[in-house]
């Protein structure tokens, strides 16, 4: 798997909405990094990124094929993330969301406000298609994510489709880009 996370770019995923990441250096939250591919290229744009990474496996592989790329790594999960400490000015999901519950988005779209600076973005990725044998996923829309996020004063700056990297069959993705609407200190 961290394979295939590594076998593409920060850029190349993030290439519809790469403007809408701040140029100035910003604070950083990866929820769900993985592996890291996409921390270490926000840390290399001069970003300040904490990586949050619940499967050790992921997360010590990660502190040690982008050792030195300045990513501090914390162990911990949505909903709660209480080992987490606000506020940032990019919250990303790439590949994350839809493996939460209806539940645990609830509650972890009300995380997200508490630990975003006022103007916040959360920039986050949606699978669709086939559920992988054994994984737990579920088919989550952009429009009931965009309706879930406006209940927490998140207004969308960005919703559009795109094809699988990997080419999967049946695969597409989603990309969601949110703002926090409290204006920006
Ligand atoms: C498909 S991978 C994407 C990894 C990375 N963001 C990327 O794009 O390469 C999904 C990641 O979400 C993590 N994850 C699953 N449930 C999570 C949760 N409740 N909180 C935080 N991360 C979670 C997994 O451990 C895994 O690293």
């Amino acid at each position: 798997m961290a394979e295939q996370y590594e076998g593409v770019t920060f850029a190349d995923v993030h290439r519809d909405v790469l403007h809408l990441f701040p140029d100035a250096p910003s604070r950083v939250v990866d929820l769900g990094a993985g592996s890291g591919r996409d921390a270490a290229a926000l840390a290399a744009l001069g970003h300040r990124v904490v990586a949050v990474e619940p499967t050790d496996e992921l997360r010590r592989l990660g502190e040690r094929i982008h050792a030195g790329a300045g990513v501090e790594w914390v162990d911990d999960s949505l909903p709660e993330l209480a080992g987490v400490q606000g506020p940032f000015d990019v919250v990303l999901l790439t590949a994350v969301w839809m493996h939460l519950d209806e539940a645990e988005r609830l509650a972890g779209m009300r995380r997200i406000l508490t630990l975003s600076a006022p103007g916040a973005r959360v920039v986050m990725t949606l699978r669709h298609g086939p559920v992988p044998e054994g994984r737990r996923m579920w088919d989550v829309s952009a429009p009931e994510t965009v309706e879930l996020a406006d209940r927490f004063g998140f207004r969308p700056l960005y919703v559009g489709a795109r094809t699988d990297l990997h080419a999967r069959s049946g695969v597409r993705w989603t990309m969601v880009v949110l703002e926090d609407g409290r204006a920006a200190s």
